[in-house]
């Protein structure tokens, strides 16, 4: 088999292969926006096949052509004869000319000019007169969501109820990152000193995987979050769990933990809302044992993952702020104790 069709192979494979996946994919519509972007995405690529099957169509035709007037022996001598047959008539060149190279593409990018401007005008205009208010800071690498009017900070999660258009507020602590759920919306910049704001729609329940799409760093690739889209019983209990301080340490090891987490400085960057702990350079750690991932989506939220986040960051994804700790094993044991109590 030569080179080039084990690597056409190798495509194909890898091609049939990430449809098993559950990656997040734009194609997979589950909110208003994304079923808009959706279509307009699909006119474009029906819209691009055709003008290149029918381009395609006629170089064969073309091609096909001047083989069939391949100049005999005979007709040798005349070889500029045969030359100026295979020309097209001066008229019918023009003709091409104007029709496939002026006419033809006005049309199509007018279409696809208007149809994009159709989409982009219903998805970003006002939808809901007040609506529930979302903001997103990003930072190297995770994920600030803030409720303003609920009072609730969290990182990496962001709930919404579903059905309702929620209004999303962003902008960075950093640099520039990109907001982009691709079941649920297209991608917004998320720019320091400036607030971008969007409607973000959740038609049907679920969790949708949020990402960065603009470079931002080593991390950029670990850099994701949840969307959990939920029905609006569901969003409430959720609130109210979110509102409630975590509760005071009652044992002994939970007790100790706290003070640990006090003593290593650990609240020096980390908020505990009802605590000393007021830290605003890491993410909010409130109700951190109710959250699903670790390191911005990058690690499942369990005491194993969280033990050896806290003892070796740096490891697990190099380039981060957070410090490795030198925690001894009955310090660690404590302290984790304190976090799993974080709910
Ligand atoms: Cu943040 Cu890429």
């Amino acid at each position: 088999m030569s080179h080039f069709c084990r690597f056409l192979t190798l495509l194909l494979l890898s091609c049939l292969l990430t449809a098993c996946n559950a990656a997040p994919s734009a194609l997979r519509g589950a909110g208003r926006a994304a079923v808009e972007i959706n279509q307009l995405w699909w006119f474009m690529a029906i819209t691009g096949t055709l003008i290149y099957v029918g381009v395609m169509g006629l170089l064969l035709w073309a091609y096909g052509r001047r083989r069939n007037h391949k100049p005999t022996a005979d007709q040798h001598s005349s070889l500029t004869t045969a030359a100026q047959d295979l020309l097209p008539s001066s008229s019918g060149g023009t003709r091409m000319i104007v029709l496939g190279g002026i006419v033809m593409p006005s049309l199509v990018l007018s279409a696809v000019y208007a149809f994009t401007l159709e989409t982009l005008w219903s998805i970003s205009g006002q939808q809901r007169a007040e609506p529930l208010v979302i903001e997103v800071v990003g930072h190297q690498w995770w994920w600030e969501i803030r409720y303003p009017a609920q009072g609730i900070v969290t990182a990496n999660e962001l709930y919404l109820p579903i059905g309702q258009p929620v209004r999303i507020e962003l902008t960075s602590e950093d640099v520039i990152h990109s907001f982009w759920v691709p079941e649920l919306h297209g991608k917004l910049d998320m720019i320091p000193g400036r607030t971008n704001s969007f409607w973000l729609e959740a038609e049907e329940a679920g969790d949708y995987w949020g990402l960065c799409a603009e470079f931002c760093g080593v991390q950029h690739a670990n850099m994701l979050y949840l969307v959990m889209a939920r029905p609006q019983v569901e969003f409430d209990t959720w609130v109210a769990a979110q509102q409630a301080l975590p509760p005071t340490p009652t044992t002994e090891l939970t007790r100790q933990g706290q003070q640990i987490f006090m003593d290593a400085a650990c609240d020096s960057c980390h908020t505990i809302a009802g605590t000393a702990a007021v830290g605003r350079l890491g993410p909010d750690l409130t109700h951190l044992a109710s959250r699903r991932t670790l390191a911005s989506g990058i690690l499942e939220n369990n005491i194993g993952s969280l033990g050896g986040w806290i003892i070796n960051p740096q490891h697990i994804k190099p380039g981060n702020l957070m410090p490795s700790s030198d925690l001894s094993g009955p310090q660690l044991q404590a302290l984790l104790a304190y976090l799993e109590t974080l709910d």
